[in-house]
């Protein structure tokens, strides 16, 4: 072999070693993976109950932690009610458009988003993603086929109605009682007879499907609490361990809000549980993780929870700023510009097409959502394109609300002023930096971060994600009338100004009646007494067959054919 050769030899290897050093470093360089997703979704969490929105009384270092180290979104707006909000964010489409707007699904009700709409999830497995579903589902079992594995979900662990008992995971509902937890993998449908804190259920199942998670593919995780529902028509809140209770949150007087306080900080608990598995399994660096309410808290009526959506008006089912502007955040270290507070409009339609653009999608694919990508607003701080939000049109009790530049709000719900528990009061132990320094959550994020966190910086985010309100006490009367309210200037809506600008309200009534074209009517039925759990061992199943149709999705297949 002459030199020349040799040089050849080894510039030939040096081409293939390099080749291959590429080739492996992009197939094990996890960045180079889309992004593992979790969401997770509080029930009736009220906007006063995190203690990054300015309260002392219940103290959530965990949630708070990924607040600070992400984006606080201060003007998330979400639904009034479960099953609405839990539609718009899985279909990226306003709930009129999908039958979905109205009362709530019960127990046994025959409907669910029709079937021709494609979910969350479903596009995500189209970029490789293991999906999972752990806790609250809500929106359509009747047949198999509207259940989570069959939209989208690999694996579903949870429960199919509003809300479950915290221990035993029995619904009552109607007179009818029954078990509602369900595993549910592909087709092999279990039911599970544990007798476990609903909260740490969750988080067990999240804890082992992130420890046996192959890295190799993007994960899905969707962790839908039960936590902060109440859990009994009577308003007994169940909590994991009242003696604990006690301990840790005797200085809460009112008995019933200190059993809210002490779901709310079970379930902070768990958050900062799933940072930390999600930092041992060395997928933290590549994840996304959203914290959202999906309504304002329960402060009055059936169900009430004792949460609170102080400053704000009004409470879930209501159109006023306590039961649609939920509390949400979202950490991830791919955000360029984090630790801030954003008060873009961002509507909870938005995740659908945010997250498809984050895992590399194009947005302009899909078609006929309300949703806007945000995904640029989110990471490169930039100005969000969401002008307007439709928040809900209910044909049936003529209710509606939109936001632009102004609110236009008709809402006949009975309370229409409450608010409660401000949070603040001297007996409370002093909110402290430190703890959210301190949690799991800050810890797991500090052992992948290179920004530090300091205490000042926390109270200046703290201040700034702090809703203060002028005028409190003194609400303008809307009892069956609209109301016009600038929520920018007057967060708390305590100012009417229809009379001020009837133009402006004529505008937004015109907007709204747009949005009446493409409304299909709410499709809530009458509930199936072949549905109840008495027919299946006592247990809330699927009970039609998987080709059944409701007169509902028959007239819109008709509408489809024909248009
Ligand atoms: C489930 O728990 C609730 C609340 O503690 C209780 O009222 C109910 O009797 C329990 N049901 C069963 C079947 O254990
Ligand atoms: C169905 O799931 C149960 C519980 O997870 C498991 O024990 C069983 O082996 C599964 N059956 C099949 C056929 O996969
Ligand atoms: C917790 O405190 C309440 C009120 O102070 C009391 O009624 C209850 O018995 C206490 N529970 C326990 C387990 O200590
Ligand atoms: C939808 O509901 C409205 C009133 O709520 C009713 O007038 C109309 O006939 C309904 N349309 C259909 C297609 O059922
Ligand atoms: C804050 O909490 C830390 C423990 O995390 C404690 O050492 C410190 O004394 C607390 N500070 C105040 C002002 O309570
Ligand atoms: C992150 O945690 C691991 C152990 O889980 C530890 O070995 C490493 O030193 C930590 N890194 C930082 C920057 O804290
Ligand atoms: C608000 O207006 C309604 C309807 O006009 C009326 O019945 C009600 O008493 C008013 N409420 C207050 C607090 O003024
Ligand atoms: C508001 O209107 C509803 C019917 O739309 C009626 O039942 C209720 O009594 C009215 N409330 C007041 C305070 O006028
Ligand atoms: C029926 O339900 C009971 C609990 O109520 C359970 O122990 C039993 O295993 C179930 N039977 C079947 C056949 O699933």
């Amino acid at each position: 072999m002459n030199l020349k050769r040799i040089g050849l030899f080894v510039g030939f290897v040096v081409i293939i070693l390099s080749a291959a050093c590429i080739y492996f470093s992009l197939k094990y360089d996890v960045s180079m993976q889309p992004p593992n997703i979790v969401v997770i979704i509080a029930d009736d969490l009220g906007w006063n109950d995190v203690s990054f929105h300015g309260a002392d009384e219940i103290p959530t270092p965990n949630i708070d932690a990924l607040a600070y180290n992400g984006v606080i979104l201060n003007r998330h707006y979400v639904l009034p009610i479960c099953t609405p909000s839990r539609t718009a964010f899985l279909t990226g489409k306003y709930p009129i458009r999908t039958g979905m707007q109205g009362y709530p699904l019960r127990g046994a009700e025959p409907r669910g988003i029709p079937l021709n709409n494609i979910l969350l999830p479903e596009y995500l497995r189209r970029f490789g993603y293991a999906t999972h579903l752990v806790g609250k589902w809500h929106v359509g079992y009747h047949t198999k086929n509207y259940g989570p594995t069959r939209r989208g979900f690999d694996n579903f662990v949870g429960y199919y109605n509003g809300y479950i008992q915290y221990f035993n995971h029995t619904l009552y509902e109607n007179e009818q009682f029954g078990y509602d937890l369900h595993r549910i993998v592909g087709d092999n449908h279990t039911i599970e007879y544990r007798y476990e804190y609903m909260t740490d259920l969750i988080t067990d199942e999240a804890e082992n499907i992130i420890s046996s998670h192959n890295p190799a593919q993007p994960l899905y995780l969707q962790l839908a609490h039960l936590a902060a529902h109440s859990s009994d028509a009577e308003e007994i809140m169940e909590v994991r361990n009242w003696e604990e209770t006690n301990v840790t949150l005797g200085y809460i007087e009112d008995i019933n809000r200190r059993k809210y306080a002490s779901v709310v900080a079970t379930l902070d608990e768990s958050v900062g549980r799933v940072i930390d598995a999600l930092k041992r399994a060395d997928m933290l660096k590549n994840s996304i993780i959203i914290f959202i309410a999906d309504n304002g808290a329960q402060t009055e009526g059936i169900l009430k929870n004792y949460g609170s959506n102080y400053p704000l008006r009004g409470l879930k089912f209501s159109l006023f700023e306590g039961g649609i502007r939920g509390a949400a955040c979202i950490y991830s270290p791919l955000i360029d510009h984090p630790s801030r507070v954003s008060t873009q409009l961002f509507h909870i339609t938005d995740w659908l097409p945010t997250l498809y653009s984050a895992v590399g999608g194009n947005p302009n694919d899909l078609k006929q959502l309300d949703g806007i990508d945000q995904w640029s607003a989110i990471k490169s701080a930039r100005d969000g394109k969401r002008k307007s939000v439709l928040m809900n049109i209910d044909e049936k009790n003529n209710e509606a609300a939109l936001i632009g530049y102004y609110k236009l709000v008709r809402d006949k719900s009975e309370y229409q002023k409450y608010y409660d528990y401000s949070g603040n009061n001297a007996l409370y132990p002093k909110y402290n930096a430190t703890n959210v320094l301190a949690s799991p959550a800050a810890s797991a994020i500090a052992n992948i971060s290179t920004s530090v966190l300091n205490k000042n910086k926390i109270m200046q985010l703290r201040k700034e994600a702090t809703v203060i309100c002028k005028n409190f006490m003194d609400f303008s009367n809307c009892t069956n009338r609209t109301c016009l309210f600038n929520v920018y200037e007057d967060p708390c809506e305590t100012t009417d100004l229809s009379s001020k600008y009837p133009k402006d309200v004529e505008r937004l009534n015109v907007f709204i009646d747009r949005y009446k074209s493409v409304l299909m009517n709410q499709t809530n039925a009458p509930v199936d007494p072949a549905g109840f759990p008495r027919n299946f061992n006592d247990t809330w199943m699927p009970w039609l067959p998987d080709d059944y149709q409701s007169i509902s999705e028959m007239h819109f297949t008709m509408n489809e054919v024909t248009s």
